[in-house]
């Protein structure tokens, strides 16, 4: 039987991209899936279709950013299945810019969902898995997470903080002997609705431009299975998964 069969998997940002992707994926393997997002419309109609293609899901409206939704997702969750098994934490935004243009209102909504929404996660959604001595944190932190470029600087910080919290974590719950395992992955350009996110139009037609070259969401949802279906004493703790052609 596949180690993902029966797992309860909550994906943040299911609403579209490698999220919704994800979802489709885990579910066709026999996860069930707890949808996570504000677009109530679309987790609607992602539930729909995975259902209709006989797999199970469920999905709850939610905003990271909140930490009493976050912890309105788990107890939800918990209610329903009783435990959680896997947490992808994938929300995120890209709004890119030079620091000099002091988007400082895209500056806080990054940290917010990209940092805060991550740690509000592990904070709602970790206790139950060290209780149960069995869970995983899927975190995604990107390839802007490793690089730096000019007009990414604020996204680059949320990335790398995305990167330190999931070894941290890591090193933390091994350390405890919690058996939740911990995972990065950093996608290099994926197609998705990220660079809608982007509010400069030089800086949106620029990475339109470099995004050509952009794999599909499904590439980085096969890395997430792959990562879930080890065996349990076995850790994927780092990807990174580009397109071949991509440089940086
Ligand atoms: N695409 C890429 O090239 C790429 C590369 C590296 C890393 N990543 C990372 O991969 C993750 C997924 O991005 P994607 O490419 O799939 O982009 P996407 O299609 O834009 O998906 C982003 C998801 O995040 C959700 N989201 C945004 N703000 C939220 C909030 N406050 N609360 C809850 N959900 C929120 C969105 O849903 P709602 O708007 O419905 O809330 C959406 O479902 C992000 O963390 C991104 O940084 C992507």
């Amino acid at each position: 039987m596949s180690n993902i069969q029966g797992k309860v998997v909550i994906i943040t940002g299911a609403s579209s991209g490698i999220g919704e992707s994800a979802a489709k994926e885990l579910a066709s393997k026999g996860a069930k899936v707890v949808l996570a997002a504000r677009r109530k419309d679309r987790l609607e109609r992602l539930q729909a279709e995975i259902q209709s293609s006989g797999g199970q899901a469920t999905y709850k409206v939610t905003d990271v950013t909140s930490h009493k939704q976050m912890k309105d997702l788990a107890d939800y969750t918990l209610k329903e299945f009783g435990q959680i098994d896997v947490l992808v934490n994938n929300a995120g935004i890209m709004p890119q810019a030079f620091l000099a243009e002091n988007k400082v209102e895209e500056w806080d909504k990054m940290i917010d969902v990209n940092i805060k929404g991550v740690l509000y996660a592990i904070a709602t959604i970790v206790p139950s898995m060290r209780e149960r001595k069995s869970g995983h944190v899927i975190n995604l932190s990107s390839v802007a997470g490793h690089n730096i470029y000019p007009g990414g600087t604020v996204y680059c910080g949320t990335k790398f903080a995305v990167k330190a919290i999931s070894e941290g974590l890591r090193q933390e719950e091994a350390m405890n002997g919690t058996n939740v395992r911990v995972t990065n992955i950093s996608p290099g350009a994926v197609k998705s609705e990220l660079l809608e996110t982007i509010t400069d139009p030089t800086m949106k037609e620029g990475m339109e431009d470099f995004y050509q070259v952009a794999i599909e969401a499904t590439s980085i949802a096969h890395a997430i299975t792959y990562a879930i279906e080890q065996p349990s004493d076995v850790g994927v703790n780092e990807l990174i998964i580009r397109p071949t052609v991509q440089v940086g």
